[in-house]
């Protein structure tokens, strides 16, 4: 039975340089493991609390030395030398001893690094890979590899809101692995380079998840210029290479409206606006179509687009268990995007996942804007048969180390990759 001899934390920064949170876990026995986390920009209202310092003389109030202080000093103090039998009993420890209901007394960002820390030190101490032991914490072994989704073209908060809406991924539909998968996209992502190049005159400058943001002139711009490179890349476009949106709709949405072009939109014309762009590109998922609040309408997009599309849920969902149940009961979505640092723990995520699982939905493992080195979500889609992954885009080595790992994880493993899932 795991016994924790040692905890220790370290502010580090992530990849827009800001502070986060590192856990060093040590076991008795000698295995020892060090975890990182991530930070998002383009938050959802019920995301559990990240600790920040709030000095805003250092890092502008976002540093991370009261997480650092929570993990020497009570976490340690609460953990060092008990027997921890499991990841569940690590988490409800972790919970009891933070007592909120948001983790805003020790930190999502604190709890979530030593729960990740620890369960990576088991894997150790166990002498498996990591993706196993995530595996092994649902009582399952790993069936499959997930299929990417890979940022192309950034706008929102992600690009400083050239356009209003946040992502135009590519996802590779006829590469039979993870290999294939990357060398499809970096035919379109280069493509894409060329083609920005030539239309809006823009050096190949990245936004926060390493895609490309031109300043295009309109979303429909944005679409038709993601399809163009596919085509240049010499793939067809929905047979070989479809398209994902994340909208993020949350962000431009204010009393009840939407405001994504001249005129503010009603929920329904918003919906009606989702089926013009699934009418003309080859969408196949829709991240965050309508805000986070607008309970009433999301019945209606998934009646409407569901068939067509995954209705995926971001900040309408939080990875967080009241809200996907809410949305359940309502066919509100067909799709979580899993992040575990909305929730703050491997063992509420995990509870999550069972939730949309029993309902029938496919699930996107996604990273944050704001990324380490850290490859751990790679362990984790794979270990907990993610349908997808989102991490971002094929530049910047956050968000390299993730899809490196699946490389590992592919050669090792040699397990096929998912299925593009069917409509629910
Ligand atoms: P975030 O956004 O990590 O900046 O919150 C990513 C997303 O909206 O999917
Ligand atoms: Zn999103």
């Amino acid at each position: 039975m795991p016994v924790i001899e040692h905890l220790s934390a370290l502010e580090i920064l992530d990849s827009r340089g800001r502070p986060t949170v590192g856990v060093c876990c040590r076991l008795e026995g000698g295995a020892s493991a060090w975890a990182s986390v991530p930070s998002g920009a383009s938050t959802g209202k019920a995301e559990a609390m990240e600790l920040r310092d709030g000095d805003k003389s250092r890092y502008g109030g976002l540093g991370c030395k009261k997480a650092v202080a929570n993990v020497n000093g009570p976490i340690r103090q609460a953990l060092a030398r008990h027997e921890t039998p499991s990841q569940q009993h690590l988490d409800e420890a972790l919970l009891a001893l933070d007592g909120t209901s948001d983790k805003s007394r020790l930190g999502a960002n604190t709890i979530l690094a030593v729960s990740i820390a620890f369960a990576r030190a088991c894997a150790k101490a166990e002498g498996i890979p990591l993706y196993r032991h995530f595996a092994h914490l649902l009582g399952q072994s790993p069936r499959t590899l997930p299929r990417l989704t890979v940022n192309l073209f950034s706008g929102g908060k992600h690009a400083g809101g050239q356009v209003p809406i946040q992502d135009v991924l590519v996802v590779p539909l006829s590469a039979a692995s993870i290999d294939e998968s990357l060398s499809t996209t970096y035919a379109v992502y280069q493509a894409a380079v060329a083609l920005t190049a030539a239309k809006y005159g823009s050096r190949a400058l990245v936004a926060d998840e390493g895609g490309l943001a031109p300043p295009f002139p309109s979303i429909d711009a944005m679409l038709e210029d993601a399809v163009e490179s596919i085509h240049a890349a010499g793939f067809a476009p929905g047979k070989d290479v479809g398209l994902a949106v994340d909208v993020a709709s949350s962000h431009f949405y204010q009393g009840g409206r939407y405001y994504l072009g001249a005129a503010p939109l009603t929920g329904g014309e918003m919906i009606e606006q989702i089926v013009r762009w699934l009418d003309r590109y080859p969408i196949l998922s829709v991240e965050d179509g309508l805000a986070e609040d607008d309970w009433d309408h999301w019945p209606l997009l998934r009646a409407k687009v569901g068939d067509r599309a995954l209705v995926l849920g971001d900040d309408l969902l939080c990875t967080n268990p009241q809200r996907i149940r809410q949305a359940i009961e309502t066919r509100s979505a067909t799709a979580l995007l899993l992040k575990v640092n909305q929730i703050g723990t491997l063992t509420e995520a995990a509870a999550a996942l069972s939730l949309v699982r029993s309902a029938g939905w496919s699930v996107t493992v996604s990273a944050r804007s704001g990324e380490t080195e850290d490859d751990w979500l790679a362990d984790l889609a794979t270990g907990w048969s993610g349908d997808q992954i989102k991490v971002g885009s094929i530049t910047r080595s956050e968000r390299l180390s993730k899809y490196n790992r699946l490389l590992a994880i592919e050669s090792e493993s040699q397990l096929p990759l998912a299925p593009w899932p069917r409509s629910c």
